[in-house]
């Protein structure tokens, strides 16, 4: 039974990974993807809840289906993500316009799913929690891809520590980390298959702790080491991790791994030892700057962006300059910020979100002015300098200029053959007049 498949994604790279992953298992099924909702029969969502403005964006799409749903009996909609194990069947109560729930770990099951729907005609929900991988290889997925030059592979999920603002422990459940064997395999696939760059992913890649078939544990950084053998894969990158769990092998890979890059994100969420102890994050200040210089002795041109949480309730302007501080301080390259989302559930939940929403888009606008100034701080730095760059492909405006990546994650366009395609080359910098991508020469 063929359909058209129309799919939305909110969220995080893991969620962005898991729609690859729904894609691939309904294009098996010979189902056809379409880029307009109008034109499709099964319209699949895959929710993210990790801020209340990301779950609105969710159901004011939803009720834009309306009509569509009332016209068109034969019309499926499944909502998948975080929202499904957050609300559960809830999502049925609320409007009548969703037949399918299927949680982050049954993607693999969607197929089996929409055929039970279609044939017993009720509505279903598979939200429990897999040991099995459902992110075995298929070897058919990669031939629907555009092939690319790097690619992200999923090697843990979920989280134990509980920050208090997180919705994640309970929608993405406690930490599961994929077999090394399942992960090598994948990868030396990919190898394969033009893909040079690998980027790790999970909510805690550093307490990845993946088991051998033979009973031995692998560590993250045992992990890294077996990943950079494989000759083909030129870079390796990893997100996200968590400063409690930056240990000393982990850093010391970046001593041994010349193909892990200079940049790391790092997510610190407030320069305040009063805010981190609120926010449950296990670490100091102090542990967090430590944890910097021990890395940049052995990586001195590393380069770290982060996250940062703005207006968590109790957040002083005192607590909030600290913040500004540490930027200063540590000079923050691109970074993500948020301003602080009570979620049901969640510790910080019970406490009073006493930062006002004008104070807090201020202390948004105040980081955000900070990280900018960063970003050219860089920039500047890397004028007239040499930096590898992978080469990914043809500009589009210019058909003359190719274009790659620098390790901290800088577009840099320059005149090239495209015999260059995928390589890892040198590239001078030599314009930095836009702040989104740079100029280079060979
Ligand atoms: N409110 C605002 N930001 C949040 N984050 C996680 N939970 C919340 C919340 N309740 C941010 C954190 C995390 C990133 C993925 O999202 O900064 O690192
Ligand atoms: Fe959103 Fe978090 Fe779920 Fe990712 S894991 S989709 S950020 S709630």
């Amino acid at each position: 039974m063929h359909r058209k498949v129309y799919l939305k994604t909110w969220g995080c790279q893991m969620n962005h990974y898991d729609s690859s992953k729904i894609l691939n298992y309904l294009k098996l099924n010979n189902n056809i993807i379409v880029d307009n909702y109008i034109d499709s029969d099964l319209i699949i969502l895959n929710t993210c809840t990790i801020r209340k403005k990301s779950e609105y964006k969710f159901f004011n799409f939803l009720e834009k289906l309306r009509i569509l749903k009332n016209n068109n009996n034969n019309l499926i909609i499944c909502v998948c993500g975080c929202l499904s194990t957050q609300e559960k069947e809830n999502i049925f109560l609320r409007n009548n316009l969703v037949d399918i729930i299927c949680g982050p770990q049954s993607i693999h099951k969607l197929n089996k799913l929409i055929y039970k729907f279609i044939k017993y005609k009720k509505k279903i929900i598979d939200i429990k929690s897999y040991k099995i991988d459902k992110n075995i290889i298929n070897k058919k997925d990669f031939n629907f891809n555009n092939i690319k030059l790097n690619t992200y592979v999923s090697i843990m999920e979920g989280c134990n520590k509980f920050c208090s603002y997180c919705i994640v422990p309970f929608t993405r459940g406690s930490e599961v980390s994929r077999s090394p064997e399942k992960i090598i395999e994948e990868v030396c696939y990919l190898s394969k298959q033009n893909i040079y760059e690998i980027n790790l992913l999970g909510q805690n890649v550093n307490s990845y702790s993946g088991i051998f078939s033979n009973g031995k544990l692998c560590s993250f950084s045992n992990l890294l080491n077996l990943i950079s053998k494989i000759d083909n894969i030129k870079r390796i990158r990893f997100t996200t991790s968590n400063p409690f769990n930056f240990n000393n092998d982990i850093i010391n890979s970046y001593k041994y791994i010349d193909k892990i890059v200079s940049y790391l994100h790092l997510p610190v969420q407030s320069g305040s030892n009063k805010i981190l102890k609120l926010m449950n994050r296990k670490y100091s200040i102090e542990f967090y700057k430590e944890l910097v210089n021990k890395i940049l002795n052995v990586r001195p041109n590393m380069i770290f962006s982060t996250d940062f949480i703005v207006g968590f309730p109790g957040e002083s302007e005192k607590d909030f300059l600290l913040t500004l501080d540490l930027i200063n301080e540590l000079k923050f390259d691109h970074s993500y910020i948020f301003m602080y989302s009570p979620r049901p559930g969640t510790k910080s939940y019970y406490m009073k979100d006493n930062v006002s929403l004008i104070e807090k888009k201020r202390r948004f606008k105040e980081i955000k002015n900070l990280i900018d100034n960063n970003i050219i701080y860089w920039n500047k730095k890397m004028l007239y300098n040499k930096y590898k760059i992978l080469v990914e492909g043809f500009s589009k405006k210019n058909s003359k200029f190719l274009f790659g990546r620098t390790e901290n994650n800088r577009k840099v366009y320059f005149l090239g053959d495209k015999n260059l395609l995928g390589k890892l080359i040198y590239i001078k910098i030599n314009d930095i007049s836009n702040k989104n991508y740079l100029y280079g020469n060979l």
